[in-house]
């Protein structure tokens, strides 16, 4: 497994993590796929108060060294309420301290300083490690980082894949630039990715694949966690899953398998226009030459 820094905060976190939204009722299954990954180097696993998983996280992390990462929902911004939602979170999860506590969505009705504040109150009280947020945009994590008196934001998790590149745009180079870690949630467009509509697409990743011996999930993960100072956190139900999830981390692909996925987004779609072909049947086409 490879380790990246969480923010400039010296903490490494497996550069696959796992997530447990939508993991539903609780089964052997389930609780063995988080045993699996931990058993295989992960260390970082995500869950929420929303999701409902953080009992069953709190089960499979038992006597385990993990780093966890939970949220804490929107209709809990205000100060008394972060705290009350935090230690509910400790309580399911049956730890004295989170690694990283996440305000889940940005939430205009309530001052952001009011949330930060009972945040930094949780760090002080050894509760939580560090603050994180997700589904910020730039201009509101920086309202947010400057809501904060005395930590930093060490993360921002949103959606990012092969299917959804908005954080490429203006929120990844940002967060690049000041060292703070861009968690990459639903890498597989919450399953998306596998449905027939996406066969063309994972055709691609899947012949780049086998110059690895790797799966088109595989590649997929691995091009987000080529990318500095970002994570994945693919949600896995079944061990072997999780351990198809895990071994995306032992290999690197090429730069010009990067820059191959890259530009199935950035350049094909209005080159596509032109040429009058579907661009990831174009890409498909370049590889195939190569
Ligand atoms: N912060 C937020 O607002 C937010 C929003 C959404 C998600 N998240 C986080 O991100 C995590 C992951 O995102 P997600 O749950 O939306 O979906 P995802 O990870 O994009 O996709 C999960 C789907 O992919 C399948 N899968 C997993 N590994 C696979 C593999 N190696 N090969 C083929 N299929 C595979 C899973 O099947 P099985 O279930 O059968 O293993 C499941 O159907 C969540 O669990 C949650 O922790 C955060």
């Amino acid at each position: 497994m490879i380790f990246k820094e969480l923010g400039k905060t010296g903490e490494k976190i497996s550069v696959i993590g796992l997530g447990s939204w939508d993991l539903g009722e609780r089964t052997d299954d389930k609780i063995s796929a988080i045993k699996t990954a931990l058993s295989l180097g992960v260390n970082f696993i995500d869950t929420a108060e929303i999701y409902g998983t953080e009992p069953l996280v709190g089960e499979a992390i038992k006597n385990e060294n993990a780093f966890i990462a939970t949220k804490v929902w929107t209709n809990h911004f205000h100060y008394d309420d972060v705290i009350k939602a935090c230690d509910g979170s400790l309580q399911k999860l049956g730890v004295k301290q989170v690694g990283l506590y996440q305000l889940h969505w940005p939430n205009k009705s309530v001052d952001i300083k009011e949330t930060m504040r009972a945040m930094e109150k949780l760090v002080d009280d050894g509760k939580v490690r560090y603050i994180g947020v997700s589904n910020f945009d730039k201009k509101q994590f920086i309202e947010a980082q400057n809501s904060l008196s005395k930590y930093d934001i060490v993360s921002n998790q949103v959606e990012y894949s092969v299917l959804v590149r908005d954080p490429e745009a203006e929120l990844l180079p940002y967060l690049q630039k000041e060292h703070v870690t861009l968690i990459a949630y639903s890498p597989f467009g919450k399953g998306v990715l596998f449905k027939p509509k996406y066969k063309k697409l994972t055709d691609v990743l899947s012949n780049i694949g086998k110059k690895y011996g790797k799966t088109a999930a595989q590649v997929a993960l691995n091009w987000l966690i080529s990318k500095d100072e970002v994570v994945a956190i693919p949600k896995a139900s079944t061990p072997a899953h999780a351990v198809d999830d895990v071994q995306s981390s032992d290999f690197s692909l090429e730069q010009a398998d990067v820059s191959a996925i890259d530009y199935l987004n950035k350049k094909f779609k209005r080159k596509s226009l032109k040429r009058k072909i579907h661009p990831v049947l174009h890409v498909y086409n370049l590889l195939k030459r190569r």
